[in-house]
């Protein structure tokens, strides 16, 4: 895996400092559950920010809100500035990309193909240029496949580009999740269990991926259980309780927070614990989906 990607120009790019997505008061409701009650939350530029809680807390929900796939029941959100629109596409063209807790890959699709898939926000190429295929498409095409096999040297996948996406291992699906996601060219990248199914060794890669990331001005929004990952990773931690924020400060505030405690990590966060195992084992931990899917991306 390499350390750097050479810089785009992005509309979503950003320096490091000042907010770039905010949630104010972010409800939704499915009938009368109310899976996210009053929601706010920042993530500034150039941040790692943590979204952790016991399973059925309303993380993903919260995270569907903000890209678009729910239209919250009250609440609004923003980003860099601007309400963002209720629509996945939308949402993934003004600089916010995300990955999914169930993996969503276009199962017999090459991993370049699928890395290419997550650029067609960005290309400019339309359909009656793809349809007459002058020089601009072949441009376009060549620039568009540069770039995803950069991200895929990026993730450490360009050995295998030529793959169907079917026939990675797991940990790699989830890599190749986040190349797709990195294709779009973010400002901020939220990432949906990124770890899960993963050995120790595969979680450590992600975790060196995700600071890599963070190095390239994207800031991250990241849903995780595994406790040393997200203390490791983030400058700041929210905890989502039965769809509230519990809790929002620095890890070390958040691991000997006593109410995430009793809510959440039963007992107080040993990061001194060599043993990666007890590190993974927290409560509500899901079992690794591992199924591919052949969804459309972002739907
Ligand atoms: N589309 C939906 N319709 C109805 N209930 C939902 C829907 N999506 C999530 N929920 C419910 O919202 C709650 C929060 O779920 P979720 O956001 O997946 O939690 P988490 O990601 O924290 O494990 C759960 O009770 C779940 O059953
Ligand atoms: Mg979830």
């Amino acid at each position: 895996m390499t350390t750097t990607i050479p810089q785009q120009p992005t509309p979503a790019g950003a320096e490091p400092g000042g907010a770039l997505l905010e949630a104010r008061g972010v409800i939704m409701r499915f009938g009368g559950l109310t899976a996210v009650r009053n929601v706010d939350l920042t993530v500034n530029k150039g941040e790692i920010v943590g979204l952790i809680g016991p399973n059925g807390a309303g993380k993903t929900t919260f995270f569907n809100c903000l890209t678009g796939l729910y239209v919250p029941t009250e609440g609004t959100v923003s980003y860099q500035g601007t309400v963002l629109p209720p629509k996945p596409h939308l949402v993934t063209k003004a600089g916010v990309a995300r990955t999914f807790q169930n993996i969503r890959l276009f199962a017999n699709m090459t991993v370049l193909e699928n890395v290419l898939v997550g650029r067609h926000t960005r290309t400019k190429e339309g359909l009656l240029s793809a349809i007459v295929r002058g020089p601009g498409y072949h441009r376009a095409e060549a620039q568009s496949r540069a770039r995803a096999m950069e991200l895929l040297e990026f993730t450490g996948l360009a050995d295998k580009a030529e793959h169907l996406a079917r026939n990675l291992p797991y940990g790699e699906q989830r890599k190749l999740e986040i190349a797709r996601a990195l294709a779009s060219e973010p400002g901020l990248l939220l990432l949906d269990e990124p770890t899960a199914g993963m050995n120790p060794q595969e979680t450590r890669a992600t975790e060196e991926l995700v600071f890599a990331i963070r190095d390239q001005g994207i800031a991250v929004l990241v849903i995780e259980h595994d406790m040393r990952f997200i203390f490791n990773l983030c400058d700041r931690v929210a905890v989502l309780v039965q769809g509230e924020k519990l809790v929002e400060g620095s890890s070390d505030v958040v691991q000997n927070d006593e109410r995430v405690i009793a809510a959440y990590l039963g007992e107080p966060f040993d990061a001194t614990s060599q043993d990666d195992t007890a590190a993974r084992e927290t409560p509500g931990t899901d079992q690794a989906e591992g199924t591919t899917s052949e969804q459309e991306n972002d739907r």
